[in-house]
């Protein structure tokens, strides 16, 4: 569910008319809605309860500051993969005791910055890794908290270039090397082992991956014990995907999740940590674009709109389907459109035929379900200036992020005096 609906024929983020939003911004942008946001987080911390949990927002999803505090104010952690994402998590005022550390390149200067200023656990990945994190934590008198990331091997059922726990990928540690890294974990200086991560992909839409992952998490949980290592946190990564369309089966719901994670972890007496991403931003934005042209082709119609590919790279991407709907709902005959972008290149395409109500150069339409992995991959390809960002909450709306002027862009570049 989320509250983008039509109201008096126009289309609305909760009681913000998108025209009216068009009006101050600009076209293209994106748009998310507050309650949605807070719907979907919501959703995660009913579905675990009772269990001890802490849901930390995959922030590589949806990375604006003002989202980040909107979460953080109803106490969510972060999952953070860089320096930078980590810093924004602090501009939010999230505490660093809610900030988890993914990602298999972390850098010395990286550790030292959460080391610095906080951090509940580093998700290790490697023991290369591993040995640097000790090297840099004992060097600064400071105990760092980690888990390892172990990969279970097991095949998450989605695009390939989001699956994550197959042994070919580059992901975490086999599992079945994971008893000796972690005794390895326990003899160095400057780190505090303190629980088990795994995270097999993104947009699963079937529990039976994620339950096998579980359950190989909770035997080497018990394997771990015995070993003398006190396992008190389990981070369950993210991936539960999300409809991206109205008619498809929808994929399980966060109540579903919690209840399979209770099932399979529940009697481990352990903190769950889950770090989703797309469930919660995903259905909570749109993007919104401007028809420029209609073009008849060759048997095919091109709807050259004011938004491509370096804003929305999913479609050019993974091949993925977002639905496009008009902002001023309308009765007029359908038409197959091939839906596209002004970039130079035809991998910006949007859609292939697709149906939609006869569209005019100047009307709105809006992509749904963009507010995961939309603006965070955005790119200035073409020297088109990243688009702003847009907050709704109930009736107000906010930039977010402001559109950069053709003179910040140019500004970033210099020119040698040699030249
Ligand atoms: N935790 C870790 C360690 C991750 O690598 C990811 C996503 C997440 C959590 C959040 O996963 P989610 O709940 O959002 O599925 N750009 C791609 C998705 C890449 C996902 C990368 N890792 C897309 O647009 O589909």
């Amino acid at each position: 569910m989320d509250h983008f609906i039509y109201k008096d024929g126009k289309l609305h983020a909760e009681d913000v008319d998108l025209t009216e939003i068009a009006r101050a911004v600009g076209t293209p942008f994106y748009v998310y809605s507050a309650a949605t946001l807070t719907r979907h987080y919501k959703l995660f911390t009913e579905a675990l309860s009772p269990l001890p949990h802490q849901v930390c927002f995959a922030i590589k999803s949806l990375s604006n500051i003002a989202v980040l505090k909107l979460l953080g104010d109803l106490g969510a952690g972060m999952d953070v993969v860089s320096g930078g994402e980590y810093r924004r998590a602090l501009a939010a005022g999230v505490p660093g005791d809610r900030i988890v550390f993914s990602g298999v390149g972390k850098t010395r200067e990286e550790m030292r910055l959460a080391l610095t200023h906080g951090i509940r656990q580093f998700n290790v990945e490697s023991e290369p890794e591993l040995l640097a994190l000790s090297e840099v934590a004992s060097a600064m008198g400071a105990t760092a908290p980690i888990t390892l990331r172990v990969n279970p091997d097991v095949d998450a059922k989605t695009h390939e270039k989001i699956a994550t726990g197959k042994s070919e990928n580059k992901f975490g540690i086999p599992i079945a090397k994971a008893r000796a890294v972690y005794a390895l974990a326990a003899t160095l200086p400057g780190i505090k082992v303190v629980g088990v991560d795994v995270h097999i992909g993104s947009q699963l839409t079937d529990l039976a991956p994620f339950e096998a992952a579980f359950q190989k998490v909770a035997e080497l949980t018990l394997q771990l014990r015995e070993d003398g290592h006190e396992i008190t946190r389990l981070d369950l990564g993210g991936g539960l995907g999300i409809p991206y369309t109205r008619s498809n089966e929808a994929p399980p719901l966060p109540t579903d999740y919690g209840a399979m994670v209770k099932r399979t972890l529940g009697h481990l007496n352990c903190e769950i940590e889950i770090e989703p991403g797309r469930l919660i931003s995903g259905n909570s934005g749109l993007l919104v674009s401007e028809v420029i042209y209609v073009k008849e082709g060759e048997g095919r119609t091109f709807l050259i709109v004011d938004a491509a590919m370096n804003d929305l790279v999913r479609p050019s991407m993974y091949g993925a389907h977002h639905d496009i709907v008009p902002v001023i709902e309308s009765t007029a005959d359908r038409q197959d459109y091939d839906v596209v972008g002004p970039v130079c290149e035809t991998g910006d395409t949007f859609a292939k035929g697709r149906a939609l109500a006869r569209l005019e150069p100047g009307d709105l339409i809006a992509f749904r379900s963009a507010g995961a992995y939309g603006a965070v991959m955005a790119s200035e390809y073409n020297t088109r200036p990243l688009i702003p960002e847009v907050l709704v909450m109930g009736d107000q709306f906010a930039v977010i992020r402001q559109r950069p002027s053709f003179e910040e862009i140019l500004n970033r570049d210099s020119i040698p005096s040699w030249l």
